[in-house]
């Protein structure tokens, strides 16, 4: 680096390029820096962390997007094997990164302030006018941002992993749980496993330890649709068919099949977990519960239109259940009777449908309220409970939940 010390910055002509000047001053301060040869004045300095591996030389021409330096990220640490395991506990027991990245808190415009002993200070100018922010940042750390950058709330200060603390309380808990998610299933990617199959283990001492209490263990199966906040799933969410409204992407045709298999193989893993049988979601106006409501679902495919087709994914989805997982299986639906696009008759003809079929145990509808009588005025002769338990259900069971508070049918 002795060469580098006390470069002047050379004015330089001719090209289209850009010149390269790399000046190390002696405030200690590395930067390289990029001159405008056509004399616009302009340059742009990128200040450099201890470590940092120069990939050019001083007065070279260089091309936007060409590599100047190469910096050691401590976050490429975490992208090997044996990296991988620690990180996930660090991750889920929220420890504060060793080297951790530093966020901006909010908009705003950078400065650089004076240095202080080994500290250099960064100042943040929030865009609302509000008293600055002032960090002061380790000068052995790779500052990405230059002065004058206008940054956003959650942009990068110092590279690195993020502490989770800081993303909550700037970017709020649902940027968090992405952000979660997405590092742990980095982590089981690169060790090559299926992510899916990763929650096997920890799912077999959840179904053991439910069993140990002499009880059994079921699991709910569900995916949400347009129902998925799209901050924390980081994509547009799926629906039987585009809306405006949720802003969603209608599924095609293979990708409902897809998903029908998606729960059908859910189901086996859960068999291998050790548990006693499965809930297929399909109320509270999660993805199946879309496939029924007219209101939602406007395919004009197998999938849409009549109430045999609308319901045709969960009778695939319950006989593919089924057929894999053998008749010791305990397979149960859970539906709402109505809100949600749903039509109380339609819902008791397809609970019978259901049971009639022969491949569930249990029935499981979401009243809400055990108690209440039903919102559509033409069904309003009875309660909502009563409606349901008129069905004929031969050897399958009826599980209901809903301001349920005793053991006394009225309390
Ligand atoms: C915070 C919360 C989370 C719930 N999560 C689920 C869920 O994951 N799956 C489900 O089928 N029902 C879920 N429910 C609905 C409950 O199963 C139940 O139907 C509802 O709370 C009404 O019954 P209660 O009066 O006994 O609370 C949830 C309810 C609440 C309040």
């Amino acid at each position: 680096m002795e060469d580098f010390f006390n470069r002047k910055v050379r004015s330089l002509s001719g090209g289209q390029r850009q010149k390269l000047n790399i000046l190390l001053s002696i405030l200690h301060k590395p930067k390289l820096v990029i001159l405008d040869e056509l004399s616009t004045g302009l340059e742009a300095k990128h200040y450099l962390p201890v470590g940092a591996v120069l990939s050019v030389e001083d007065g070279v021409e260089v091309a936007a997007g060409d590599i100047l330096a190469r910096i050691p990220r401590e976050s490429t640490k975490t992208r090997d094997i044996t990296g991988g395991l620690p990180r996930v506990a660090d991750l889920v027991e929220a420890r504060r990164p060793k080297d951790h990245a530093v966020i901006a808190e909010v908009d705003g415009r950078i400065e650089f302030g004076k240095d202080y002993k080994s500290k250099r200070r960064v100042l943040l100018h929030p865009t609302d006018g509000s008293e600055p922010i002032e960090y002061m940042l380790p000068k052995g750390k790779h500052v990405v941002i230059n002065e004058g950058d206008f940054v956003k709330r959650g942009d990068m200060i110092i590279d690195g992993n993020p502490v989770l603390q800081d993303i909550l309380k700037v970017m709020g808990v649902e940027a968090l749980a992405s952000y979660m998610v997405s590092e742990i299933q980095a982590v089981y990617r690169l060790q090559g496993v299926k992510i899916d199959d990763k929650h096997i283990e920890g799912h077999t001492k959840l179904a053991k330890a439910i069993q140990s209490y002499g009880s059994l263990a079921v699991i709910q199966l569900h995916h949400a649709g347009m129902r998925s906040p799209k901050e924390v799933i980081n994509q547009q969410p799926v629906c039987p068919s585009n809306n405006e409204e949720f802003d969603t992407k209608a599924l095609s045709l293979d990708e409902v099949k897809t998903l029908r298999d998606d729960f059908i193989s859910a189901s086996i893993r859960s068999q291998k977990a050790g548990y006693n049988g499965i809930e297929v979601h399909g109320a509270h106006g999660y993805i199946l519960c879309q496939f029924l409501s007219t209101e939602i679902n406007k395919r004009e495919d197998e999938y849409g239109g009549s109430l045999e087709n609308r319901s045709r994914i969960l009778f695939e989805i319950i006989d593919g259940i089924r057929e894999k997982c053998g008749t010791d299986f305990l397979i149960g639906i859970r539906l709402s009777p109505e809100r949600f696009g749903m039509e109380l008759q339609e819902i008791k003809t397809l609970s019978q449908q259901l049971i009639d079929k022969g491949n569930i145990d249990f029935l499981d509808i979401s009243l809400w309220d055990c108690f209440k009588y039903p919102e559509d005025d033409n069904y309003k002769n009875k309660t909502l409970l009563e409606h349901i338990t008129a069905l004929d259900y031969k050897n399958v069971k009826l599980t209901v939940a809903g301001k349920l508070s005793s053991g006394k049918l009225f309390p």
